[in-house]
């Protein structure tokens, strides 16, 4: 399986903070936003990864990150988005790297407290589609959140007024090589964004969208909120 660091977008949230450089490589606690997927998918055993990235800083990654031998990597790859065209457009950019193989896809801004290597084992007996993975969280209404019905997911809705649940879908995604297939369908959303809610819904309508519910802490490093509760979230834990 191969792995995916979404590390694309402007970051426009965070301004001013992200004027002189890309959001993924300010600091959380004593690393840089970045190690932290990057750490996730080594830790879950992939070793074959591409970041794909953009803005007029993407150079850095390079600088900091090389061949990615401190995270006992031979190579990274690396892709270009031109522009901030939704996390499923970035995620189109690594079409040839996945070579129609599975894809474990982490954003770039998500952090999170354990290892997901019993979910990525899981997702590799699946014989086809996609597996998310939720966590419970007190504002819903910040993420995609999921509906049910008796165990099964039934809907994802992008950041609805009025949540259904407290389930948020995080920034961690597997889906098979027909994924690719799927975003090249999009039409772009009210944000102009291809957005991987729209990928997920599609899983969901084929019946092959899978779940589990996240183990440990886990949050996005986005907005000023967040990302002082990741910073403090992993300063406990160091
Ligand atoms: O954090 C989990 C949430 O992430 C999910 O619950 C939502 O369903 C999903 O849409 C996403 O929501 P956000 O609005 O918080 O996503 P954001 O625009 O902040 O982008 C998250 C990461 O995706 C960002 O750190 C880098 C990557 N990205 C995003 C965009 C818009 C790209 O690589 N390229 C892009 O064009």
């Amino acid at each position: 399986m191969k792995g995916i660091i979404l590390a694309g977008g402007i970051g426009s949230r965070l301004f001013p903070l992200t004027k002189i450089t890309n959001k993924h490589l300010l600091p959380v606690y004593n690393e840089p936003m970045i190690y932290y997927p990057l750490r996730t998918l080594v830790d879950a055993g992939i070793k074959d990864i591409m970041i794909v990235t953009g803005g007029d800083h993407a150079g850095n990654f390079l600088r900091l990150l090389g061949n990615g031998k401190e995270f006992g990597l031979k190579g990274i790859n690396y892709a270009y988005q031109e522009k901030e065209g939704g996390i499923a457009e970035a995620l189109g950019l690594a079409e040839y790297f996945a070579d129609g193989e599975k894809v474990v896809v982490v954003l770039g801004d998500n952090i999170i407290e354990k290892s997901i290597r019993a979910e990525v084992s899981a997702f590799d007996k699946q014989t086809e589609g996609a597996r998310i993975l939720l966590k419970e969280v007190e504002h819903p209404e910040r993420f995609g959140v999921a509906e049910f019905e008796g165990d099964r997911i039934v809907k994802i809705t992008e950041k609805p007024k009025m949540p259904m649940t407290k389930y948020a879908v995080t920034g961690i995604y597997m889906y098979d090589g027909k994924v690719f297939d799927i975003i090249k369908t999009l039409k772009p959303s009210g944000r102009g964004e291809l957005e991987i809610t729209d990928v997920n819904n599609s899983y969901i309508q084929k019946g092959t969208l899978t779940y589990s519910k996240l183990e440990g802490w886990w949050t996005d490093a986005g907005t000023f909120d967040s990302l002082l509760r990741a910073n403090n979230l992993v300063a406990a834990m160091k």
